[in-house]
């Protein structure tokens, strides 16, 4: 997908492929984000499904929008041109005042015009770039047709992945192969870049913690990708998965263990 997004894992979509069965049917991916990888996965895989959360409201609305086509629609019509830094100042402050309603998809097109024309994919760091381009709307029409198989809610990924959590597993019970769990969340400390993340926890050590504590209980096949950090690391010492370094500031963990490597 064209979305530029700070944390956005385009890096992951190969590795992602490698690593996940043939036999996935069903992808859960509870902090969806711009869903790089999802993405690239729904268009390799023809019959893979895509489940999916994310709090961020007006990014949930921008996929949905993308799935009927109105957000190409919305876009062409006005905004896929160049802005300057003032216009998208303006832009800026018209997404925050509309935080609290409920987002149309006019509100996900401007979304995705100032994502376009950030620094880094950092919401709110406006920086113009060249205009979106027939290169970049038919990037959103193939996104829009392997996004059938996609369905996205607005919600919290941890309430989704509860649902694949229960009490009673015992280690000798092998995990379903067809669905897996892709988890993206937002990385461990980052303060630097609260302000440009629209959805940050207020508590990143609790939140990682109580994440930790429902992987280990998940009796799905997952798979979790973090910043390399001695926190994270301390996190996931005793869990039942591998740990593997993806270049030198990303870990993917992959659980259970039994899962990966047979
Ligand atoms: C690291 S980003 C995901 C990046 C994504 N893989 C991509 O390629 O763009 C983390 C995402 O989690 C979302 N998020 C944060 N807390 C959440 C929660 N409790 N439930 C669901 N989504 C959450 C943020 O809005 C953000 O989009």
């Amino acid at each position: 997908m064209v979305i530029r997004y700070l944390g956005s894992k385009a890096f992951l979509s190969r590795c992602l492929d490698g690593l996940l069965p043939a036999s996935t049917e069903t992808l859960v991916s509870p902090f969806f984000g711009s869903g790089k990888a999802e993405y690239h996965l729904l268009r390799t895989r023809p019959s893979l499904r895509v489940e999916a959360r994310d709090l961020f409201r007006t990014l949930v609305r921008l996929h949905q929008c993308l799935q009927t086509g109105e957000l190409q629609e919305a876009l062409r019509s006005s905004q896929g041109r160049a802005y300057s830094k003032a216009e998208l100042r303006e832009l800026w402050a018209e997404f925050k005042s509309a935080a609290d309603q409920e987002p149309s998809c006019a509100d996900a097109a401007r979304l995705l015009v100032l994502l376009h024309n950030s620094f880094n994919g950092q919401l709110g760091k406006v920086q113009p770039h060249a205009p979106m381009g027939e290169r970049f709307f038919h990037r959103l029409d193939a996104a829009t047709a392997a996004g059938q198989r996609l369905t996205i809610r607005a919600g919290d990924g941890l309430e989704q992945l509860r649902h694949y959590a229960r009490e009673d597993q015992t280690p000798d019970q092998t995990p379903p192969p067809e669905t897996v769990a892709y988890v993206d969340p937002p990385y461990y400390g980052h303060g630097d870049f609260r302000r440009y993340y629209h959805k940050t926890p207020d508590d990143v050590r609790a939140f990682h913690a109580e994440l930790a504590a429902v992987l280990a209980r998940l009796r799905i096949p997952w798979i979790l990708s973090l910043n390399d950090v001695p926190e994270v690391r301390a996190l996931y010492v005793d869990h039942d998965c591998l740990v593997r370094s993806v270049g030198p500031r990303e870990l993917l963990f992959l659980g259970p263990s039994r899962f990966w490597s047979s």
